[in-house]
């Protein structure tokens, strides 16, 4: 049985499951580390923190647009071109000498 969205997830700070998932539904965090800043939750005796991470993983996963995640039956090409679709629609900025977004090639990097 599920834990239910009123139960205090973190019981050291009393969060619940409904105050994190809120939390991950406006604030969009990227590490389960940030969940901190939800009234602290994580951050007493640790017992909680697997849970929130799992809990941040599977809202993420409700809340992406799965359009955009790559399957693991993709090629290589159709992988790449995922990558471009996510870099123009704003999902993150390649660092400098990573491989570039229009790059077309049959062969992975070595
Ligand atoms: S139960 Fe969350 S930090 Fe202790």
């Amino acid at each position: 049985m599920q834990v239910n969205p009123d139960d205090p997830i973190c019981l050291c700070f009393h969060v619940t499951r409904r105050k994190v998932i809120n939390f991950i539904r406006v604030e969009k965090p990227k590490r389960p580390s940030q969940l901190s800043q939800c009234f602290g939750a994580g951050t007493g005796c640790g017992w909680c923190r697997a849970y929130l991470e799992r809990l941040l993983h599977e809202q993420l996963a409700e809340n992406a647009d799965n359009s955009l995640i790559p399957s693991a039956e993709m090629t290589y090409q159709e992988y790449k071109r995922a990558r471009t679709d996510y870099v123009l629609k704003g999902g993150g900025k390649p660092p400098a000498g990573a491989i570039p977004i229009d790059v077309e090639s049959d062969e992975a990097p070595k």
